[in-house]
């Protein structure tokens, strides 16, 4: 594994906190050159300082994914640095704590926006050097919400299963070349996802969850996320027993639906 990631120049979203972060983590002890985005610049320059030690080279490239017509200037700007991105990481993203019925349709849109319009926006631009390379990955953390639609989750869920539509017709095309696209599908992480959900006014929840806390911790996901893409997987999907309605959606549909009218709260 260690040799996978040497010498690659690596792009990572949502690198300030969560799975990102521990994406940072793990693949700062590798000789390799990591691109951070986020919007908080200032907790981008923290992590710099705090994992630079470790043998990775960082750079900080802060930027709102809601701020698709900069896409394509950012990424010029990497070109000029480094010549080539070889992975990027496109996993920022915003979750929704509100049910379908009380969500006006400006926080679906912030939703697609940000999960869905901007993360693909971001490998359109990667993609033409990546072909001229006739190399590049593309890892996306979708979700098990892009797998089944879920309580209070509506436009998360059509942003992360959009994802899904979208990668899968993206590497049938470019296949020939040699692009590989990893779908990341997590389930429970300890992350602040869950504050950070937007509420039916659009606003962040606020609220942590048990659920999630007791979860999985960001940086084991990361070394799984980054194991998996290594392995060349075209999907993984990471965590406990909440992946279960995955394989039960898959193989037993009517007991999936039992298990979710269960799950109602
Ligand atoms: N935690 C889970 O249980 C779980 C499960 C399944 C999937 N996921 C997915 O994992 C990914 C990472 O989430 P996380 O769990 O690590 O949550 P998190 O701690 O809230 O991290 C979200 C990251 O996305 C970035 N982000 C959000 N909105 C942005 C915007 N408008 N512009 C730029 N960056 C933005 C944030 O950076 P700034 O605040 O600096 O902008 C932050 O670094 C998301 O795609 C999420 O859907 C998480």
């Amino acid at each position: 594994m260690s040799t996978f990631y040497d010498q690659k120049i690596i792009w990572i979203t949502g690198a300030s906190s969560g799975i990102g972060l521990g994406l940072v983590k793990v693949l700062s002890k590798q000789s390799c050159t990591l691109i951070i985005s986020g919007r908080q610049e200032v907790e981008l320059q923290k992590i710099k300082q705090e994992y630079e030690k470790g043998g990775a080279e960082i750079y900080v490239l802060a930027f709102d994914l809601e701020h698709i017509s900069t896409f394509d200037k950012l990424t010029q700007s990497l070109i000029d640095k480094y010549k080539r991105i070889d992975i990027l990481f496109n996993n920022g993203g915003i979750s929704q704590r509100a049910i379908a019925s009380d969500t006006p349709l400006s926080v679906d849109r912030k939703l697609m926006e940000v999960n869905y319009f901007a993360n693909i926006a971001l490998s359109k631009c990667v993609l033409p050097y990546m072909q001229q390379q006739q190399s590049g990955i593309i890892a996306v953390t979708s979700s098990i919400t892009g797998k089944f639609g879920y309580y209070y989750r509506s436009g998360y869920a059509a942003s992360k299963h959009a994802l899904h539509g979208y990668y899968e017709s993206l590497y049938l095309e470019n296949k020939d070349w040699g692009l590989q696209v990893t779908m990341i599908c997590p389930g429970s992480i300890q992350t602040a996802i869950a504050q950070n959900a937007l509420n039916n006014e659009g606003k962040s929840n606020g609220k942590e969850e048990q659920r999630l806390q007791e979860g999985m911790d960001a940086e084991h996901c990361a070394k799984q996320i980054i194991k998996a893409v290594a392995q060349k997987k075209k999907e993984v999907f990471i965590g406990g027993s909440e992946l279960l309605p995955v394989y039960l959606k898959r193989w037993f549909p009517n007991l999936f639906w039992k298990l979710m009218y269960r799950l109602k709260h």
